[in-house]
């Protein structure tokens, strides 16, 4: 059996690349699993610094969930399969950048993972949709909440009670992704942001990934002291005295990590 998921490493980023073309990646348990287990050991890798996320092919990022593994199961064997940690969540609250490559059908669990993301770059060629409702469903990984927090509730709606597909650059004018780009400048593009993410310091880009997630559950005004304590904390880091004092200088910042 060919490997699930293929890791690669290009300097300070870590590739991950879903590799189950012939059924356009569809998410099913054992890619769920893989992803898991190698975010867990990237976590740990102080020598990687943002995760990319992307699918096998040509023609797609993620075509959702692995519609053959829903037929004939039952509640409890699908309450099973998305037992905790589930890699929505992990993937949101991941301590490094996470960026979602989107090459292709970014549909349904694709989507939702793209969502789960930090930042979305797509190419020009990607079709995006969470076409659940065509299978007597409603998107479970996290569609209905990310969903509208990026793109307003009506755009939400009309997505997931249509299953409508729509192109990247409708994508970009509702805030479903950052960056659309020509299909074949698409890794270039996407490696040049991980790239310059990654050689800042690890530490600082942590907290503001934190600062602004918090952003997803806090009320502004718990959000802003929150902000204020992090901002705070930085100034017990070495490479704040070190950003700070290399600016000054007129020199480029050697980041250490603490
Ligand atoms: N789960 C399982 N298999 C999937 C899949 C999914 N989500 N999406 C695509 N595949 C499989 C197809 O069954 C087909 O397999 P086969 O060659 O063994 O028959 C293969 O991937 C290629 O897909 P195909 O439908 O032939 O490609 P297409 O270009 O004609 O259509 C899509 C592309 C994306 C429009 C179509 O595959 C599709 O609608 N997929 C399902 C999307 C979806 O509903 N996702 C949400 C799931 S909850």
């Amino acid at each position: 059996m060919p490997e699930t998921l293929l890791v690669e490493r290009e300097g300070r980023v870590a590739i991950l690349t879903l590799n189950r073309p012939d059924k356009l990646n569809a998410l099913n348990d054992q890619v769920r699993e893989d992803m898991l287990t190698a975010l867990a050991e990237i976590e740990k890798d102080d020598a990687v610094g943002v995760v990319v996320i992307t699918g096998a092919g040509e023609k797609s990022f993620i075509a959702g969930a692995d519609i053959g593994e829903f037929a004939g199961r039952t509640p409890f064997d699908q309450r099973h399969a998305m037992r905790s940690p589930r890699i929505f969540d992990v993937m949101a609250s991941f301590p490094k950048p996470v960026i979602a490559m989107i090459n292709g059908f970014c549909l349904g669990g694709g989507c939702e993972l793209a969502m789960s993301c930090d930042i979305r770059i797509a190419s020009e060629k990607a079709r995006f949709g969470q076409p659940e409702i065509n299978l007597g469903l409603i998107p479970g990984g996290g569609g209905t909440q990310r969903l509208p927090r990026l793109v307003g509730l009506g755009n939400a709606l009309r997505l997931i009670l249509s299953g409508d597909m729509i192109g990247a650059a409708e994508a970009q004018s509702i805030g479903l992704v950052e960056m659309v780009v020509p299909h074949e400048e698409l890794r270039a593009k996407t490696l040049e942001l991980a790239n310059k993410i990654a050689s800042k310091s690890p530490l600082t880009i942590k907290v503001a990934k934190e600062a602004v997630r918090a952003s997803e559950r806090l009320a502004i005004e718990d959000g802003i002291p929150y902000e204020r304590d992090l901002f705070c904390l930085c100034f017990s880091t070495a490479d704040k005295e070190e950003g700070v004092k290399a600016f000054l200088e007129k020199r480029p910042a050697q980041w250490q990590g603490r």
